[in-house]
């Protein structure tokens, strides 16, 4: 496999560095045949090469089997960076040039971890729910976009939310199919209540299930409903298919019920190709968390959880996947804390330190 990583800014290189260290685990012990290419990506970009996306780094992005990628954005520098130098740098650019179109984040509830949780443990035992994120159309990339003048001298922000049936087909299909491979149960998120891409959201995803998924359970909910459904009964939910705004909204949402977004790993996937390979990403969920970067107390977890999802959908291991959640939970009871999930009173761990223990029970 050829594999890119990307760390990127702020705690992004920190946690990232604690997922190569389990990758190489599963490299040196289970004969993982591994590539590496390492590329700076973001600020560190524009301050070494005066450019967010040298041209040879792109070409790595390009050719790469997958990406381990870390995180992106420092609001304060980046306002130096010309718009369209921005732009050629972006997150946003990379999953749409790979049409990674199925953005999948699990929020899985540790039992070592009810302290953590602001909620209470008959509301976060055993949450097991999986959203899948449109991640390459929508008010993302919907066009009109930009800032007008208007007559007055007053200036007007525009973007267009847009999806097309195709769009949301694809979506929902890879839904309904993971829903299989789960609880059988789809919940569809959107507003089509306001929306007009939002009301054919609602129709397409319906005549898809009655097409192809009739033994698939699917139910439509609107999104701020479902919002609040997350922090009021989290454990109702299988897979949810929603589109790429919401699905950043509610996924950030749903971190809340394990106690840290630092928790929560990502995978964003392509359509197969003809020999069955999927082009993809994984990154924790989180950004670089300017408030704690270069401190070494980030929580690594969703990074390393993000190399359970690139075992399980880019190296075809699903037992290795397995091994390496199992390892994350046995560190968890075992009382490996990081800042951001630790009770009053209970030791921290930093960053490397975290990794050590998810290494050690490997
Ligand atoms: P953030 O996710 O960086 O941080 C939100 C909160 O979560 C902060 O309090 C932070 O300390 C905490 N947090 C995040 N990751 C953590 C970890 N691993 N361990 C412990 N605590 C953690 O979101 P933000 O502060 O709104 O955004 C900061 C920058 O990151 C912005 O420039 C934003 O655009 C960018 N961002 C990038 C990505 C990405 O690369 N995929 C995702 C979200 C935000
Ligand atoms: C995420 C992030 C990104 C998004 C930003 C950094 C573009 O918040 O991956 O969740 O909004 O998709
Ligand atoms: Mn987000």
């Amino acid at each position: 496999m050829k594999l890119l990583v990307l760390p990127g800014d702020g705690v992004g290189t920190e946690v990232t560095e604690q997922g190569l260290r389990v990758l190489d685990w599963f490299a040196r012990h289970r004969g993982l045949a591994l590539d590496i290419t390492h590329r700076t990506f973001g600020m560190e970009n524009w301050r070494r090469h005066g450019t967010m996306m040298p041209d040879e780094t792109w070409a790595q992005i390009l050719g790469a089997d997958a990406i381990l990628f870390g995180a992106t954005g420092s609001l304060d520098q980046a306002a130096a960076v010309p718009p369209e130098e921005r732009r050629k740098g972006s997150l946003l650019r990379m999953r749409g040039a790979l049409d990674l179109f199925a953005n999948l984040r699990p929020v899985k509830m540790p039992a070592a971890l009810t302290e953590a949780s602001p909620y209470k443990p008959r509301i976060t035992e055993h949450v097991d729910l999986i959203f899948v994120r449109e991640l390459t159309a929508g008010i993302y990339f919907g066009e009109p976009r930009g800032v007008e003048t208007l007559p007055d001298g007053t200036r007007r922000g525009i973007n267009t939310h847009s999806y097309t049936e195709a769009q949301i087909t694809r979506a929902a299909r890879f839904a309904f199919e993971l829903a299989r491979t789960r609880r059988n149960h789809v919940t569809s998120v959107d507003k089509a209540n306001v929306m007009e891409a939002g009301a054919l959201w609602r129709q397409v995803v319906g005549a898809l299930h009655a097409r192809e998924f009739p033994d698939v359970t699917l139910e439509h909910m609107l999104a701020d409903n479902c919002a609040m459904q997350l922090a009021r009964s989290p454990r109702r939910f299988d897979v949810i298919v929603t589109d790429n705004l919401f699905g950043d909204l509610l996924s950030d949402a749903a971190g809340a019920i394990i106690g840290s977004l630092g928790m929560l790993p990502s995978a964003s996937l392509s359509a197969p190709d003809a020999s069955g390979r999927r082009r993809a990403l994984y990154e924790p969920v989180h950004g670089s968390a300017p408030d704690i970067a270069g401190q070494g107390v980030a929580n690594p977890l969703g990074s390393i959880l993000s190399v359970a999802l690139l075992l399980r959908w880019s190296a075809g291991r699903p037992e290795d996947a397995a091994h390496l959640e199992a390892a994350v939970e046995r560190a968890l009871a075992q009382g490996a804390r990081t800042a951001d999930i630790a009770a009053p009173g209970e030791a921290v761990l930093g960053t490397a330190a975290m990794g050590d223990a998810v290494l050690g029970c490997l």
